[in-house]
């Protein structure tokens, strides 16, 4: 149906990752509705052009910040303002029903029956289930919502400094009003909640359609050996066979289209910023490391936090090499 479309959003290269895995989830499932990407400005040309094979929209967007430290800090996720971004999609009114979908959401089954639900639809956040979890939610693209959201962000803030605050602030009757509105679970589908209740996961676990990897890791965060087809070192708080579910998708449906896309050279010789997702999915399938490799972001993170992994990745020679790149 050409009015109606599922869409996503990243700011940066590594949340790219998370949004091709995605759509192409979408696709393999063969969903009939269209796919948009919104982007940030700093998603590199190179991620956009693997995005541009997937989706059927990829839209550049001003990137919002909440800024809000302060209740980034209770949730120990001060990257989380610029989740803010996501309002956006109330303004792609050439759509009349739209499904929002997290980046780091993968799905395992058709779900195209979600366009059935009404705004705002979403399942309940399984830290607070009186709040729906705005990773996975339907919604009616519209100018009027827009500005009225960000009146709110302005005027109210929001309480967890992020989208899901300001979002169940001003749906706020989700919780009681209509029951139709709460979607089920197997929609958005955390790891957090295999951990906290168990045999519910037994019990339902099988029937999930949406795979939500809630929480500061990200799959794209560990290392995958594409032989073994397994996933280095622990995967703590994350379902494993989800993990390689997700990897599995990347190696055989992502990377494919990377290479498409950069035939030799710069996919194997990846070394600017520009080409960081290249490089940490060239580093991740060919060369992996018996350790966790964290994002660039993350290590960029712990640099300023002044943990620098001086003998590793941020040694002298590592830095010198990068400089020489920069100065040729
Ligand atoms: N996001 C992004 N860049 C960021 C942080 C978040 O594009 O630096 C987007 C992305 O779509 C992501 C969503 O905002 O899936 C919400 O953030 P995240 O999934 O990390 O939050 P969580 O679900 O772990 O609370
Ligand atoms: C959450 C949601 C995520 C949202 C974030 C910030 O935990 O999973 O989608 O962006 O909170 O509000
Ligand atoms: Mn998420």
């Amino acid at each position: 149906m050409a009015g109606q479309a599922f869409v996503t959003l990243a700011t940066n290269n590594n949340y790219a990752k998370g949004a091709m895995v995605l759509g192409k989830s979408l696709r393999n499932h063969k969903t009939s509705r269209k796919l948009v990407a919104l982007i940030g400005p700093r998603v590199a040309e190179t991620s956009r052009a693997v995005l541009r094979k997937i989706y059927d929209e990829v839209q550049l967007v001003d990137v919002l910040d909440s800024g809000d430290m302060a209740h980034l800090a209770m949730m120990k996720r001060p990257d989380l303002g610029v989740t803010f971004t996501k309002l956006h999609c109330w303004t792609l009114t050439h759509y009349s029903k739209c499904v929002f979908m997290d980046a780091d959401t993968m799905v395992v089954s058709n779900i195209d029956e979600l366009f059935a639900r009404e705004e705002l639809s979403a399942a309940p956040d399984p830290g607070w289930p009186d709040c729906f979890n705005s990773g996975v939610f339907v919604f009616q693209p519209s100018y009027e919502t827009y500005r009225k959201l960000l009146t709110a962000c302005m005027e109210q803030g929001s309480f967890d400094g992020g989208d899901q605050g300001v979002l169940n602030s001003f749906f706020s009757d989700w919780a009681t009003a209509d029951i139709s509105r709460h979607l089920p679970f197997i929609y958005n589908l955390s790891s957090i909640a295999i951990y906290t209740y168990l045999p519910a996961f037994k019990q339902y676990g099988h029937n999930a359609k949406v795979v939500h990897f809630l929480g500061k890791l990200k799959p794209w965060d560990y290392v995958y050996d594409a032989t073994s087809k397994s996933v280095k070192g622990q995967t703590s708080g994350m379902q494993p066979n989800y993990l390689l579910q997700w990897w599995d998708v990347f190696s055989s449906s992502v990377v494919p289209l990377m290479k498409e896309e950069y035939s030799e050279q710069p996919f194997y010789t990846a070394c600017s910023e520009d080409n960081s997702h290249v490089e940490a999915a060239q580093m991740q399938l060919s060369h992996p490391t018996p350790s966790l490799q964290i994002s660039s972001q993350e290590r960029k993170q712990r640099w300023e936090q002044g943990h620098a992994d001086y003998l590793g990745m941020d040694s002298f020679a590592n830095i010198e090499k990068k400089l020489d790149s920069f100065l040729k």
